[in-house]
């Protein structure tokens, strides 16, 4: 008998895919749709729930057209992570659109509890910095604003998930409500010391605590396929349920402390495993990586706001097609000639947490050109990184090792020997782009007692850099942030935030 193939699910902010992955990693067949995003007003984001179903229902009908079912022995899903949807538990229809991680229109209910002084407290139990990135706000935002949502909710008739639990609602046809430890850990309600939804922290966000779904370990048999919902038959358990974030990191084969992975999208997640929980003190958030058997594995993580898009934004700047006429504009200089670019564009996230920050450039002279302003608007991407990285290992107290490194930038060989040369640490490129969907394969792989391996490497990058260039290039960059971050205080502190 073969040990078969696991149907990945991703379902990211911009595409919805399903990968057929065999135990040794192989992709058979794959399907994607593009995930519309709609932005209602300043600073608000939301997709379609329906559509969110639509497209994971479209996307199985298509590997299973190409591959049929007979070897297919479960699914695994990653997801894009703090988006949630509110929906009936007797109709199963949503009462409002998915309200996703990027949405701000929770931000006045943060303010309020910040102010009231809770941060801290929250922070405590749940490793998350107060914000309204997570969904405890967003909850109560949408309770707040359909029309007769709370005493709903209050009378037991709605249901709340992250996209996890609002796929796999719908998938075994209502019949159960529940998530993992990493989705939950990322919602500001659940208490990663206790391990249970907090009743201090439902009370503080008004979200009832009827609503949610039940936690289970993230390679748990969460249910199985209701007849007639989908291209699968009837039956096919779903085996593993992960955050697409923490499944890129159990993809690159990531098990113990040590190694930190990075991945660069429009911004960049790192997480690394840490021993025990840890509170972070460096402007890093404590999370839950995943949970296999019961046994949950706590890590730290720390996101950047804009990291990739940077790349994209200096061409335009600059009048070039795209990131790749950029990199080779950038090419033809051998480094920035001291310019260095901090792009705040939508504040600075980790470690630095200022939402109030914009753009600098600093270190120009009548000899940059724009090739150093391409090159610094690169490195940059590496310089967050490496300040995240350096957080991370301040709150370990003690050195991390290698970066493994997956998402758009990870295929430029400029910005990784970059990034190894600023970390002074090897860095692996992931061979595949899709690192997350192979994570929830290798989950739910491991459910059955199989062991997947970890994404290959398809580069290598060793620090080339002697010690007196990096710290003469992290101080550089280290010089432009604090003239960012001041500038900003002064422009605050003048009446203009
Ligand atoms: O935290 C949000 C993150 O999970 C979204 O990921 O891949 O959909 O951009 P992605």
């Amino acid at each position: 008998m073969t040990s078969g193939l696991i149907l990945a699910i991703d379902q990211g902010t911009t595409n919805t895919k399903a990968l057929l992955v065999d135990a040794t990693g192989s992709v058979h067949h794959q399907a994607s749709v593009p995930n519309v995003v709609t932005y209602p007003q300043p600073g608000w984001a939301e997709q379609s729930a329906s559509a969110l179903v639509d497209g994971v229902k479209q996307v199985i009908s298509e590997v299973v057209a190409k591959a049929g079912t007979a070897e297919i022995q479960g699914i695994g899903i990653s997801n894009q992570r703090e988006s949630i949807v509110v929906w009936d538990a007797a109709t199963g229809q949503p009462i409002g659109p998915c309200i996703i991680w990027q949405c701000r229109r929770s931000a006045p209910k943060c303010d309020a509890l910040r102010a009231a002084g809770y941060a801290d407290a929250i922070e405590a139990k749940t490793g998350l910095a107060l914000d309204p990135l997570f969904p405890a706000a967003k909850i109560a935002w949408l309770l707040d604003n359909v029309p007769g949502a709370r005493q709903r909710a209050e009378a037991g008739e709605l249901r709340v998930g992250t996209v996890d639990a609002w796929l796999l609602w719908t998938l075994t046809g209502g019949a159960v409500h529940a998530t993992d430890h990493s989705n939950a850990s990322r919602t500001q309600l659940f208490n990663t010391e206790t391990l249970s939804w907090d009743a201090d922290l439902c009370a503080l966000f008004d979200v009832p605590p009827k609503m949610l779904p039940e936690v289970r370990s993230s390679d748990s048999e969460f249910g199985r396929v209701a007849a007639g919902v989908c291209a699968l038959p009837p039956g096919t358990p779903v085996r593993a349920m992960i955050g697409d974030s923490h499944a890129a990191l159990f993809g690159h084969g990531v098990r113990a402390p040590g190694t930190v992975k990075a991945t660069y999208g429009t911004g960049t997640s790192l997480m690394a495993l840490t021993p025990q929980r840890v509170r972070s003190r460096h402007g890093i958030s404590s999370t839950i990586a995943w949970s296999q058997n019961g046994v949950v594995q706590h890590a730290l993580e720390g996101n950047i706001s804009v990291s990739g898009q940077t790349a994209a934004f200096a061409a335009e700047l600059l009048g070039l097609a795209d990131a790749a006429a950029l990199s080779a504009l950038a090419q033809t200089v051998p480094d920035s000639n001291g310019v260095a670019f901090v792009p705040a564009l939508v504040g600075l996230g980790a470690p630095y947490w200022r939402a109030d920050a914009r753009g600098t450039i600093t270190g120009m002279t009548l000899g940059t050109k724009p090739a150093h302003l391409a090159r610094a608007a690169l490195e940059a991407i590496a310089f967050q990184v490496a300040d995240v990285y350096a957080a991370m290992e301040a709150d370990m107290g003690s050195p991390l090792g290698e970066l493994r490194a997956d998402g758009g930038a990870s295929r430029n060989p400029l910005v990784m020997q970059f990034q190894s040369d600023i970390l002074g640490r090897p860095v692996a490129a992931a061979a595949a782009p899709e690192v997350s969907a192979l994570g929830a394969a290798a989950l739910a792989f491991a459910s059955l007692g199989i062991s997947m391996p970890g994404v290959p490497a398809a580069g290598h990058f060793a620090p080339q850099m002697d010690e007196t260039s990096r710290s003469t290039h992290r101080q550089r960059w280290l010089t432009a942030v604090a003239q960012t971050l001041a500038t900003n205080d002064k422009q605050t502190s003048g009446g203009n935030p």
